[in-house]
């Protein structure tokens, strides 16, 4: 939809900006997500709702009982410490002995990744897809000439400082009412202004009327993290293991796989192992970030197998590297073909041009921590093309920014005012998408809602 930009004229924005000194803010101690360690995360019966997390047995059992902790998945097994030389004990605060077989190695987990808020218990039993009704369009979405611009220096005033809940609870809380939402994870948007959303937990893609407000549910019994919808409001879904496509015959969706393959996961050119990004180009072509395989994919139309377009040198953070790449957006008006890849565990962004085997870092690369000049955890990107500003879910921060291209440091547009569920908090932000009129949706993850900032045309 990028493309429609220029063929606008663009009015420059000459507001006046305040610079707000952010802090980070320590996670609350929660309590700790356990469970059976037979159970695996992808079964029918994995421990977690939320699909990033997995069942690490514990190399003790403790009080006799509990034999594993529910705990996200992905993380790195470079920054993870062995455990002591007797494989029980750990000698770092707030981490706890478990075994792992993909580290092949007792490693300490942070157990602040393994909350019962992070990781709350599985009500999902079967995953077998349900086709329901939906529509779709074709109409182009029409923009706004105004847009914000590369000239500023900071942007707090641009988009308003409190988020308006337009799904879910609003509180914090999750649910599996047809307005409420369990750990969704991304949100699109249509060319009518409708919500699509990754309503994760629930394993269910539902459909937001803007209109007049009704909510249906487009799929049900499914794994699905990311949504994407092309030109021509076709829905675009990522899974455990494939990327499929939702398309309207009548009333009746269709899902066709167009990436990896729809039954398991691995690590060849024709299968995915859980891809954590989604981006599809006018011509159809599918760009997929393949996490636990640390590469980025690409699928021509009707292709039976992908080809590699970043990464797949391994986990690591050298420049042909990648660790576990999350959300990704393909410039198609400026350096077409370019790449701009949410590097999750490196904790920057990275730009792959097209037949490179290198990429560049345009964002974060400071390491892990909540300076401006720094990103903890990188999971969703917007790229405007023609400004080239980047627009950053900062997951671990709690915060969105913006990164001027050749920046050394982002300014926070929304959040970094801490973790809780007041309308100026994100509790682990993941997706993020811009509407025809720059407002600015945030999937609030561990919140249970979608929030919405109001673009600030005034301040332009
Ligand atoms: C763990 O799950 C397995 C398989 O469902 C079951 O046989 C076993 O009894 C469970 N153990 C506990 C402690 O719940
Ligand atoms: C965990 O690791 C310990 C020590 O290596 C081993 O004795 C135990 O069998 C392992 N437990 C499971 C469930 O794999
Ligand atoms: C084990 O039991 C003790 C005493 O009941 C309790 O304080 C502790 O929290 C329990 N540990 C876990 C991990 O549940
Ligand atoms: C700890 O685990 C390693 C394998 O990771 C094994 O070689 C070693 O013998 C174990 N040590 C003890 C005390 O069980
Ligand atoms: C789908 O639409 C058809 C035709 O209007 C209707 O008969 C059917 O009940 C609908 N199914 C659902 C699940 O809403
Ligand atoms: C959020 O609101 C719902 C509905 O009013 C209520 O049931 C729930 O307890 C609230 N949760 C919190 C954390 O306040
Ligand atoms: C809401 O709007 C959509 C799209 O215009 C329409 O299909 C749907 O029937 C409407 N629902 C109600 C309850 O009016
Ligand atoms: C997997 O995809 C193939 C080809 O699109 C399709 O025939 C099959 O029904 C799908 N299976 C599942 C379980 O979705
Ligand atoms: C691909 O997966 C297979 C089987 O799990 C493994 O043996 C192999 O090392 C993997 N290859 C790469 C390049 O990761
Ligand atoms: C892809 O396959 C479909 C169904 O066979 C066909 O209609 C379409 O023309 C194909 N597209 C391309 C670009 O090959
Ligand atoms: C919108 O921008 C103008 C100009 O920068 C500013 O005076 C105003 O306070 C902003 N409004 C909001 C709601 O932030």
């Amino acid at each position: 939809m990028f493309l429609l930009y220029v063929l606008l004229t663009a009015s420059l924005c000459h507001g006046q900006f305040q610079t707000t000194a952010q802090s980070t803010t320590a996670s609350p101690s929660l309590a700790l997500a356990t469970c059976n360690s037979t159970l695996c995360k992808w079964s029918s019966m994995s421990c977690s709702s939320n699909l990033d997390c997995e069942c690490f047995s514990l190399t003790n059992t403790v009080n006799g009982t509990i034999s594993g902790i529910c705990a996200v998945a992905d993380l790195s097994c470079t920054s993870m410490i062995r455990c002591n030389s007797d494989n029980i004990t750990c000698s770092i605060a707030q981490t706890i002995c478990v075994n792992s077989t993909r580290c092949q190695q007792p490693v300490c987990y942070p157990m602040a990744l393994a909350s019962i808020q992070i990781c709350p218990p599985n009500r999902i039993t079967t995953l077998i897809p349900t086709v329901t009704n939906a529509t779709t369009s074709s109409n182009l979405p029409t923009l706004a000439t105004t847009r914000p611009t590369s000239t500023t220096t900071t942007s707090r005033t641009m988009w308003s400082p409190n988020g308006i809940t337009v799904a879910g609870i609003g509180n914090g809380s999750w649910g599996s009412a047809m307005n409420e939402l369990n750990y969704p994870r991304n949100v699109a948007i249509d060319s009518h202004q409708n919500l699509i959303i990754a309503d994760s937990g629930n394993g269910r893609i539902q459909k937001y009327f803007t209109s007049n407000g009704t909510i249906i549910t487009l799929l049900s019994n499914v794994g699905v993290y990311h949504v994407f919808i092309d030109q021509y409001d076709n829905i675009y879904y990522d899974d455990y293991s494939s990327v499929q496509k939702l398309s309207s015959g009548g009333l009746i969706v269709t899902k066709t796989t167009v990436a990896g393959d729809n039954r398991t996961q691995g690590n060849k050119t024709n299968q995915l192992n859980q891809p954590q990004g989604l981006y599809i180009d006018r011509f159809g072509t599918v760009y997929v970030s393949d996490s636990q395989n640390h590469r980025v994919m690409k699928w021509y139309v009707n292709a039976s197998e992908g080809i590699v377009v970043a990464g797949s040198n391994g986990d690591g953070s050298a420049s042909n590297q990648l660790s576990y790449p999350h959300s990704i957006f393909v410039d198609e008006v400026n350096e077409v073909g370019a790449i701009y890849i949410c590097d999750f565990m490196n904790a920057r962004i990275q730009k792959w041009l097209p037949g490179a085997q290198l990429g560049i870092t345009v964002a974060g690369g400071n390491g892990i921590g909540g300076g401006l000049n720094q990103l903890f955890y990188p999971v969703s990107i917007i790229l405007d093309p023609i400004t080239r500003i980047m627009y950053l879910a900062d997951y671990g921060n709690n915060r969105i920014v913006k990164w001027l291209p050749n920046a050394k440091q982002g300014q926070i547009i929304a959040g970094g005012n801490g973790q809780s569920a007041r309308a100026n908090e994100f509790f682990r932000p993941q997706g993020i998408k811009f509407d025809s009129n720059w407002n600015l949706f945030v999937t609030d993850w561990a919140n249970n809602r979608i929030q919405k900032f109001l673009f600030n045309v005034s301040s332009c």
